[in-house]
């Protein structure tokens, strides 16, 4: 099926929060380390992407969306380093497919139209981390960006078990 790829400017970005929570909810919920732990309810998914939604400005941050069959199916956002002395380095975070479309390559077409929306608006370095060994590690090694090394014990599994994060960068 068809998928469509674009950004979200600021005057829909409210609408599509319920669309969004759910698939955070569902990545977490199917034992995702993204930065919460399950389960996730629909209120904490929601109130995280009203909080995205109040800071889409296009030198802030670009949110992009992945439809099929007009349904939000994935997301990944471009974020500008703040740092004065960094305007060409910007941060891709929250790389989400629903559970239910994974392994279509979706992933893949949000990391190019990604790095395409940060090359738009002037960065041409790119870095992002990601757990060691999951579907992220495969999806950011098949995109071409270079591995840079794993922080040991860098988050926590919602049982208190550790979780390596594997760090990468992109010069685009
Ligand atoms: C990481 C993530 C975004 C990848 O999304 P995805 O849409 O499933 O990614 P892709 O389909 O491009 O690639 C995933 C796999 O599907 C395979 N695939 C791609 N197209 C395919 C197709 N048409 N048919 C069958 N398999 C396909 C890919 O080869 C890849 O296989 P691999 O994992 O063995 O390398 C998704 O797993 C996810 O949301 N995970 C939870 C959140 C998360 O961990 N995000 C990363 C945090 S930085």
């Amino acid at each position: 099926m068809t998928i469509t790829i674009r950004t979200v400017a600021g005057t829909e970005a409210m609408a599509l929060v319920p669309a969004l929570a759910d698939i955070l909810a569902g990545c977490v919920n199917a034992g995702a380390s993204v930065g919460f732990w399950k389960p996730m309810s629909a209120e904490r998914a929601h109130a995280f992407w009203q909080e995205v939604m109040a800071a889409l400005e296009p030198q802030r941050r670009v949110l992009l969306v992945a439809e099929q069959a007009g349904h939000v199916v994935g997301t990944v956002q471009v974020v500008p380093a703040p740092q004065q002395n960094q305007p060409h380095r910007g941060d891709i975070t929250k790389m989400l497919v629903h559970p239910a479309a994974h392994g279509q390559g979706i992933g893949l077409q949000l990391l190019t139209a990604a790095e395409t929306a940060a090359r738009a608006i002037g960065l041409s370095l790119l870095i992002l981390d990601t757990g060691a060994g999951t579907a992220g590690e495969r999806l950011y090694t098949k995109g071409g960006w270079t591995r840079l090394g794993t922080i040991p014990r860098y988050a926590l599994h919602d049982d208190l078990s550790p979780v390596d994060s594997v760090f990468f960068y992109k010069a685009l």
